[in-house]
Order: structure tokens, then C-alpha cells, then sequence
């Protein structure tokens, strides 16, 4: 489907969400705008301390805004009472965590490890166990059913953590660094798991990575930074006579205020500092240091 036909599913718009701990306030998030599509497979990338854990706990429900507006399936995260909050939790949405130890219980096989979830939920045992098996069919570990955690490689343990995060059947799976601590091949395989189920599924999914390689995994790639998006690659197949291949557009983001951001390198590269000049071109605007001087066309 045409990646703009579809409904947005998630939406975020001038988000923000201040730490504070004891006198000290952390602005995590300043601002954020996001909208997601129900059905993508997007990833999130930027530098550490960027507000990427931050967002992410936000939409899973484990942490709540500060300000602003932040809806998911039409729910509005920032009002929510206590209960339907734990609903949501139960049921909206699934999380992976980096710590493969933080997603498993070390002493629960992997059948029972994604029955958990279901039990909670007052699912019956016999049906919590057909659909635990089929999860893990899904995530191809129908041979480890009665491993325990230990007993797996660190790319099954991870697989193993998708499942029981997909066990309620959530329409939204959220990964903040699912491959951290993995080696590239494991890494790899994780990665292609979430294309398939985005794929067979239409889960939408939403993975905070720093695999220099993903952009050509996912549909789009939204960088944060100093706690708002600054900017986001699109994957395209370009079709050349009976040839096709796929280019990435890269493009700077505009919020409703029209601020963007301008990568840190281009404005050392001109020496811009606190203030530029921004003239009309020929269908595009020029951005230039104060220093130089020229008369608008
Ligand atoms: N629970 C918290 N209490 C206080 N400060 C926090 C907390 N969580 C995150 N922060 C701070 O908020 C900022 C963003 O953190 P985080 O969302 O974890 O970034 P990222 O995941 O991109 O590394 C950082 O400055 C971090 O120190
Ligand atoms: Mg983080």
C-alpha cells in the first residue's frame, strides 16, 4: 500500500517530558512531532541521551508525558485513566528490551515465558499454550519450546522476547536497541523476524537501533535530536525501464512552527552561529552566514 494512504496510527505533536530527580529537571523530550502509520516498520536512530528511551516508554505506556499531545490507536496517552492504561499495556502494545534478561524469566522455559503475559490476562491455560507454541513457530524456535533462557543463544533469547511481547496479540511492537547485545549475524536475523511480521502480520513496529545498515530494512529511518526528530530517510524503489532499485531520500523536518534543524557539520562548515540569513530563490530557499552579503533576487 502507498505509504500515505494509510491511517496514522500513532501521533505525537510538541511532546515533551521533563525528568525530575529530586531539584534537578532533565528535559528528555522538547517538542516532538511524530506521526506513524499503522503498518510501518520505522526505525529510530541518534545519539545517546537524544530522548530515543524516553519516546519509546512514553508509547508503551510506562511513562507519561509532560506536555503536549500523544495519541495512539485514538488514545489519548495523556489522559488515560490508571485502568485503561493497564489495558493498554496488556493488550495495545508489545516492548522488547536491549537486556535480553530484562524480557525472560530466567527460571520459566520459553513456552511458559510466553504464556506469562496471556495467564495475566486471564487467558486459559489450554489456550495460552496453543497460542504460546504458535508464537514461537512464528519466530522460528518450535525447537526450543522447553528451553530456558540460558539454554538459548542471546539472537534466540530476543526471539523468544518478540513472542511473549506479541502475546496478547498487540497491533503495535515497540524495540528500544533489541540487538544491542547481539553479534551481527543474530542481529541480522532479528531484524529480518520483525520485516516478517510486519510483513505477515501488518504489526507496526517500531525499532530504536544503531545498525548503520538499517535503513535499508525498514520504511523509514526518523532521527532524534536534543529531544525532537531533526530528520528522516524514506526507502523508495526507483523503476528504470525493466530495471528497479532502491534509493533512500533523505529530507530535513519542519514542525507547524517552521523550525527545523540543520545538521551541526553544515553550520560549522559556514561558521552559522546565532543568526543567518534566509533568502528566496528560484523555488528554494538560501540559507547563508550573516557575514556574507547579497541582494535578494
Ligand atoms: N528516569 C530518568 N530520570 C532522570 N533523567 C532521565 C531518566 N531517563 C532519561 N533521563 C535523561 O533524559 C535524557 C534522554 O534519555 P533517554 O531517553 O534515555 O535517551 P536515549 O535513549 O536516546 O539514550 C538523558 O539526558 C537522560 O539522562
Ligand atoms: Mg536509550
Amino acid at each position: 500500500m502507498d505509504r500515505d494512504s494509510r491511517e496514522v496510527y500513532i501521533r505525537c505533536e510538541d511532546l515533551f517530558k521533563i525528568h525530575k530527580i529530586a531539584d534537578l529537571e532533565v528535559v528528555a523530550l522538547r517538542g516532538l512531532d511524530l506521526k506513524v502509520r499503522r503498518g510501518e516498520f520505522m526505525a529510530i536512530v541518534g545519539a545517546s541521551g537524544s530522548g530515543k528511551s524516553t519516546l519509546l516508554n512514553i508509547l508503551a505506556g510506562l511513562d507519561v508525558p509532560s506536555a503536549g499531545r500523544a495519541f495512539v490507536g485514538g488514545q489519548d496517552l495523556l489522559t488515560m485513566s490508571r485502568q485503561d492504561m493497564v489495558e493498554y499495556r496488556r493488550s495495545r502494545v508489545g516492548f522488547v528490551w536491549q537486556q535480553t534478561g530484562r524480557n525472560l524469566v530466567p527460571y520459566l522455559d520459553a513456552v511458559q515465558n510466553v504464556e506469562v503475559p496471556m495467564i495475566l490476562a486471564g487467558v486459559g491455560k489450554a489456550e495460552a499454550r496453543e497460542r504460546a507454541t504458535a508464537l514461537l513457530e512464528a519466530v522460528h524456535l518450535q525447537h526450543r519450546l522447553h528451553h530456558r533462557p540460558q539454554q538459548l543463544s542471546g539472537g534466540e533469547q530476543q526471539r523468544v522476547s518478540i513472542a511473549v511481547a506479541l502475546a496478547n496479540n498487540p497491533p503495535l511492537l515497540l524495540a528500544d536497541e533489541p540487538t544491542g547485545e547481539l553479534d551481527s549475524v543474530a542481529a541480522s536475523s532479528v531484524f529480518d523476524l520483525f520485516a516478517e511480521l510486519n510483513h505477515d502480520f501488518g504489526i507496526t513496529i517500531i525499532v530504536v537501533t544503531h545498525d548503520p545498515d538499517i535503513a535499508a530494512r525498514v520504511d523509514r529511518v526518523v532521527a532524534i535530536r536534543d529531544g525532537r526528530t531533526s530528520s528522516e530517510i524514506f526507502r523508495r524503489i526507483r523503476h528504470e525501464g525493466n530495471q528497479a532499485e532502491v534509493v533512500h531520500d533523505e529530507y530535513v523536518l519542519v514542525d507547524a512552527a517552521g523550525r527545523l534543524q540543520i545538521p551541526h557539520e553544515l553550520l560549522e562548515r559556514l561558521s552559522i552561529r546565532d543568526r543567518a540569513k534566509v533568502l528566496m530563490g528560484e523555488g528554494h530557499l538560501e540559507i547563508l552566514p550573516e557575514s556574507v552579503t547579497r541582494e535578494p533576487r
